[in-house]
This record gives structure tokens, sequence and C-alpha cells, in this order.
């Protein structure tokens, strides 16, 4: 039917209403993450009925008028409190990222997130948030080795020092470092990663707030960050146990098909409306797709990381009991009343799908082990739908001394192992002709 007006095409209003709220509740049934995960934050009628929200590959938006434009720039340069009302430019944001946002804040029931490139971009836009030369970061040792590069190597180069906690440390030791980092100048942030990678060992997340809480006063009080990929958001949810903010390498269980590199930060408003500032500055955005992308991800990531979780189960049974295993490290195997097994059961609900295998031997037993492998594949990184291994003190760790490396663990016989969602007993049956070739 032809329109009155001969410019408008019928039944397509160049600016539509802003979308329907989704629904989150039925009568006083809260709805559950993995139910979320398959519609929230999307108004299909928007979008031509679409179930799954289109891919918007645009670089710009337009406005309705001057005045929106103007109303939408006083939001997003924080001129006018409460953020930008509608999209401007997609370095700033645009629909597919913004459901990807919506949809990550509900794992940890954060107030807000953002998503980035890449895991690294998220912890570097993060750090250059809050970072001033002259400041110190706390962290927990050890970090992820790009992380601890940026805070040592790079932030070094413009006046920021850093003091670290073993990452199992006690509230005196935690205590401790503060109070020392304290006398050095301004703290700018406390950023721990749980569990540490590659040694497994768990942050005690509510000590660290405790610490922290005690040192300073509220309006000198640093953020608590914290690396979650290894557990979260399924298995860890430090956002409940005192952490402002999880940070996320998307890359690995989020994205979870090993086909994408992407990061995510959720937590606090007020702290998430800083970090979004400087990533409009910067850029470090995730494009269109790969958020589109993520969003089909995160509608198996529960399936896919409780599959996951129960095949390592049944793997590290197996391993532990061989006779050319030395040990496995594999959060579900605590030692009952230790430390580390008190913050498993107050921080965690399961054991996750990456561990540590010592084989009996050295680097020679290792490489045996991981050339033999039929189904698990000889690759780095975690979290996908296939099995990876790979020797940490020949490659990712390659670069750290060796002092350091015998410190933390990474001895020649270690193997990295993330489980995927294959079959257990194909696992089994790959790792035990594996440990033959050794
Ligand atoms: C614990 C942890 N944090 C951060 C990163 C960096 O993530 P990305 O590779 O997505 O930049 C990784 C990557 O392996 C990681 O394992």
């Amino acid at each position: 039917m032809a329109s009155e007006n001969e410019n408008e095409i019928s039944g397509a209003p160049a600016h539509p209403r802003p979308p329907r709220p989704s629904t989150i509740t039925i009568g006083n049934h809260k709805l559950k993450p993995s139910t979320l995960m398959m519609g929230y934050g999307f108004d299909p009628e928007l979008s031509e009925g679409s179930l799954k929200p289109p891919i918007f590959l645009t670089s710009t938006f337009v406005f309705e008028s001057a005045a929106a434009g103007k109303r939408f720039f006083e939001g997003v340069t924080g001129r006018r409190p409460g953020g930008a009302e509608g999209l401007i430019y997609s370095r700033f944001n645009g629909p597919n990222q913004e459901i990807l946002e919506d949809r990550l804040s509900v794992w940890e029931e954060a107030d807000d997130a953002l998503a980035f490139s890449s895991g690294m971009s998220a912890i570097a836009t993060l750090l250059l948030t809050f970072v001033r030369p002259g400041d110190v970061i706390v962290h927990t040792g050890p970090l992820y080795a790009a992380t601890e590069t940026l805070i040592a190597k790079i932030l070094g180069q413009f006046g920021v020092s850093w003091l670290d906690f073993p990452s199992g440390a006690s509230r005196e030791e935690i205590d401790a470092v503060v109070a020392s980092a304290k006398a050095k100048g301004r703290v700018a942030l406390i950023y721990l990663e749980s569990p540490a990678n590659p040694t497994n060992q768990l942050v005690d997340v509510e000590a660290v707030r405790a610490a922290r809480d005690a040192a300073f006063g509220e309006s000198e009080r640093p953020p608590i960050a914290i690396d979650n990929t290894f557990l979260g958001p399924l298995w860890a949810k430090p956002l409940a146990h005192g952490a402002d903010l999880s940070v996320y390498s998307l890359t690995k269980y989020a994205g979870g098909h090993s086909d994408l590199v992407a990061g995510g930060l959720v937590g606090k408003q007020k702290l998430i409306d800083q970090v979004r500032t400087m990533r409009n500055t910067i850029g470090t955005i995730c494009d269109p797709n790969t958020a589109w992308m993520l969003l089909r991800s995160l509608e198996t990531l529960e399936l896919r990381m409780s599959k996951a979780g129960e095949n390592a189960a049944q793997v590290c049974a197996f391993l532990r009991e061989h006779p050319k295993v030395e040990k496995v490290g594999y959060l579900g195997f605590l030692e009952d009343g230790s430390r580390q097994a008190d913050i498993y059961r107050r921080h965690c609900t399961g054991a996750g799908s990456t561990f540590s295998l010592y084989l009996k031997g050295g680097e020679k037993e290792a490489f045996a082990f991981l050339d033999a492998l039929q189904i698990a594949h000889l690759a780095v990184s975690l979290g996908g739908t296939e099995t990876l291994a790979s020797a940490p003190a020949a490659m990712t760790h390659l670069s750290v001394p060796d002092d350091r490396k015998a410190l933390l663990g990474i001895t020649p016989n270690l193997v990295r192992i993330s489980i995927g969602v294959e079959d257990a007993d194909d696992l089994i049956a790959d790792f035990a002709n594996a440990l033959q070739a050794v």
C-alpha cells in the first residue's frame, strides 16, 4: 500500500521505539542465565521479526534529528549523566555488542558489561583507566604472561610500579603486601587472577576484599579486578565474593569453539562507565561479527562447560591412577582441610576442565606423550569444544627465567590440558594410548 508521504516506506519507521524489556521473571520465578541466553536484550520486532539478531555491519548510526545527535553526544561525553541514549558510532558501540554486554552481565548479576576485541585489550583498557604515573598496582602472582608484561614492562615505562602476593596468600600475607604498597605510592588497582595460570592456585577474594577495606578509607579504595577466564562465568562468580570488576578472555570458555578472539569486563556501574570512556577513546571494542558469534556461543555455555567439566573429572580420575603419571594438578583433587580446599568450597561451584598433568620424567616424556595424542590437539589455549594439550615450559612460558619457572612448578614434565566436550571414554583411550608411547 502506498504511503501518504511518498518518501516513506510503508510499515518501516526510520526511528523505531526502544527495545521492549526482556522477560526475566515469570511470576515470582527468576529465570536462569542459561534460559536468558536465548533472547535476553534482543527485541525481534525491531529487526523484521528475525529470531536471531542480524549482524549490524555499519560504522556509524543515523540521528533522527540534530537535537537527538547532540543529546546522544552529551550522554557519551558525560555532560549528561546516564550515558548515551542511542547509538552514535561503531567505535563506541553497536546493537550486537550491546546485546552481548547485556547477556554477559547476566552470569555474574553485574550492573553492566563491556565487550572488547581480546582478553588482553580488556585488561589493557582496564589498566589504562585506573593507573597514573607514580601509582602502584598490587597483584597476585603469577599472572597470565602477557598481563605480567603489560604491568611490569609496559606500564613500568610510565613510572608505574607493582607489588605481588602469591595467589594462595593468607589474609596476613595480603595485609603485609598492601601495607608495603601503600608506603610506596597511591595504590591504583588490586588485580587478581584465579585460578592462576599455570599453577591452578585459587585466590581468596573475600580475604582480599577484607584487606582492601581495612587498609583504605572509602574515598581512596582501589578497585579489585579479577581475571575470571578459567572458571567463569559458570564455576566462579567473584563479584559475589567482593571483586568490583571481573575480566574475561572470551576467547576461551565463553567463545568456546576456538574460532574467535574477544574479551569482556563485568562489574560495578561507576567503574564500568569509567572504563567505557577509555574504550570509546582508544577503540578496543569487539567487532559486530565477533559479538554475534559470542551470542551464538553463550546459548550453549552452560551445556558446554558442564560437559567439559564432567569429562575432565573422569579423565583426571584415570590419569591420577596411571603408573607413568607423577601428579595431576586439578581443582577436584584439593586436599581436604587445606587452605586451597577452603577457598574452593567458598568460591567455586566446579573444578573446571583445565588442569596440569605432571608425567614421570622430563621434556622427552612430555613430548612423547604430546606427539602420540590422536584426539587431543597439540595447541595452546583452552575452553574450546575440542581437547587441547601443550607443554608450558617449552611453549607459552619458554621465555620465563628458569628460576621463576621452577618456583611456579613449570617443569619440563608438565603438560597443560584443556578438556573439551568429546566422549570421555574416547579421551581416556587417547590418553592411555599416548601414555604407552612415553
Ligand atoms: C587467564 C588469561 N587471561 C587473559 C588472556 C588473554 O586473552 P586473549 O588471548 O583473548 O587476549 C588469556 C589467554 O590465554 C588467559 O589465559
